[in-house]
């Protein structure tokens, strides 16, 4: 089994998250023998209930989970004896803790030991309970440790990061503090470092002298869900840029690492996102989905989705280019897009290399598909894949496109992973390397900071559609094309 003794704090142990991703994560970590020796859970919100009827009503939501195809995490062979082992002897806390009393009480319950703090609640909370727990020293470390993990939205622009930073750090060392991202806990995510500094066939031509342009891309079918009223206040960009599709472009771009010690790691990291030019407006477009069709089905626009204003003003979508300013990629262009309600669910990343610098084949060196592309396929499907030239069987020299694929699971045993298991497990071992430092958020904020807040509106776009159309010639004015995803 896995690392020292510790309890596990859940804040927020009634909500979604915890049902969602938090307890499959620690349900796979079971099944993997990764828990803690005398794991604890100490669940924490406002209903009244005991530890058991905590337990017991999660146990049949996650029954409930397992037998609809459409959850998106799950313990798919649910074991109830793997999962009394991840909550037995759970304690449950009733209270609100916007009050210190739930803290003293708290402290009671956690007597001394190994503590991580799981805020799973809206992050208006978050510093409101670091703050009640320092106050309540439960934050003080003593020959054991007490972390705090929170989960994102990590502030709403770059002056609010730095504010919950500071109120964060008042409290707890930034060794006590993981920000979680759960796009750096993904298998395919963490692969990519491996691509490019365990080969060296990637990483002499990773820079400008050879790639062209890189695209990121993470595109949903889902509309909000019932989310509304957060997604409201929150919109594509800053739900999904700043946190992941930043990682993808810091594991993409980043300089190889003196080691993988986490600090070596973050540095990298930071100071990737630190030579990001701030975005300017005209580099970006955001739209929202109108009703449309998807996979057959009519869906509802956004505004009469549940808890949306019928004349919102928030973005479903955001479209960007970016260039990051040091020797590797000075003058590359970074095209990065994210929507909701679009054709198709992919997360990759394209590497659009230039083309040859002369056409020996007689090729037309216009044609858009000239030029080699890897691709780091990294959701749903997992894998990398090469485009490259080949001949075309036959009497004369005729150039064809071809493309080699490597998936994942054909090569590898298929895990069940939520995505939360290797931050958790890290979290328990005191390894920061998968969580967001201070700086790299601060960074992140900085470079988006003038398109927070846009004095356009979003442009609509059909759902079921590939966005709106103005997100092309955010390409087509570079004489650029984005690659469809579908
Ligand atoms: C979450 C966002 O952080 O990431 C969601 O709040 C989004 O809006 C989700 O759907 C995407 O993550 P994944 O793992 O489903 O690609």
């Amino acid at each position: 089994s896995g690392s020292q003794p510790c309890k596990l704090v859940i804040f927020g142990a009634g909500g979604d998250l915890t049902r969602r991703l938090l307890l499959p994560s620690l349900y796979d970590l079971a099944v993997a023998d990764a828990l803690p020796t005398d794991f604890q859970i100490l669940a924490v919100d406002r209903p009244e209930q005991t530890g058991a009827e905590w337990a017991s009503r999660l146990f049949g939501l996650a029954e409930q989970d397992a037998k609809d195809p459409s959850a998106e995490f799950s313990c798919p062979n649910l074991d109830r004896s793997v999962w009394d082992k991840v909550t037995a002897g759970a304690a449950y806390l009733s209270g609100d803790f916007t009050q210190n009393e739930i803290f003293d009480r708290l402290g009671e319950a956690i007597g001394t030991g190994n503590v991580i703090f799981y805020m799973a609640v809206a992050s208006r909370f978050f510093s409101r309970i670091a703050s009640g727990l320092g106050r309540a020293g439960l934050l003080r470390e003593d020959g054991y440790f007490r972390r705090i993990v929170v989960e994102k939205p990590f502030g709403h622009d770059l002056a609010s990061a730095r504010v919950l930073d500071s109120e964060l750090r008042a409290q707890a060392q930034e060794s006590q503090i993981y920000r979680i991202d759960h796009f750096l806990g993904k298998e395919a995510n963490q692969g990519i470092m491996i691509a490019r500094f365990s080969n060296v066939l990637f990483e002499p031509i990773w820079r400008r002298e050879y790639i062209d342009h890189v695209q990121i891309t993470a595109s949903e079918t889902i509309g909000v869900e019932k989310r509304g009223a957060f997604y409201e206040r929150t919109g594509a960009l800053r739900d999904m840029v700043p946190n992941h599709l930043f990682v993808l472009l810091s594991l993409i771009a980043m300089e190889p690492p003196s080691s993988l010690a986490a600090e070596a790691v973050r540095q990298e990291k930071t100071r990737l996102l630190q030579a990001v030019r701030p975005i300017l407006p005209e580099d970006y477009v955001s739209g929202q989905y109108a009703e449309g069709v998807l996979n057959n089905a009519d869906v509802p626009g956004y505004r009469n989705e549940p808890g949306v204003a019928p004349d919102s003003q928030t973005e479903t979508y955001a479209a960007m280019r970016l260039f990051i300013d040091n020797w590797r990629w000075g003058g590359v262009p970074f095209y990065l897009r994210t929507g909701k309600r679009l054709s198709g669910r992919r997360t990759e990343i394209n590497i659009v290399f230039k083309k040859p610098p002369y056409a020996l084949f007689n090729q037309d060196m216009n044609d858009p598909r000239i030029g080699n592309v890897i691709r780091f396929l990294l959701d749903p499907v997992r894998g990398v894949s090469i485009d490259f030239d080949a001949k075309q069987p036959g009497l004369e020299e005729v150039v064809s496109p071809v493309r080699s694929t490597f998936l994942y699971d054909d090569f590898f045993r298929k895990e069940p992973n939520v995505g939360y298991e290797a931050l958790l497990h890290d979290c328990m071992a005191g390894n920061q390397m998968l969580f967001q430092s201070a700086e790299t958020i601060e960074a992140s904020w900085a470079a988006i900071d003038g398109i927070v807040n846009p004095d356009r509106a979003p442009f609509l776009y059909p759902a079921g559609s590939q966005g709106p159309e103005e997100a092309d010639t955010l390409l087509a004015r570079d004489g650029r094309r984005w690659l469809s995803v579908t």
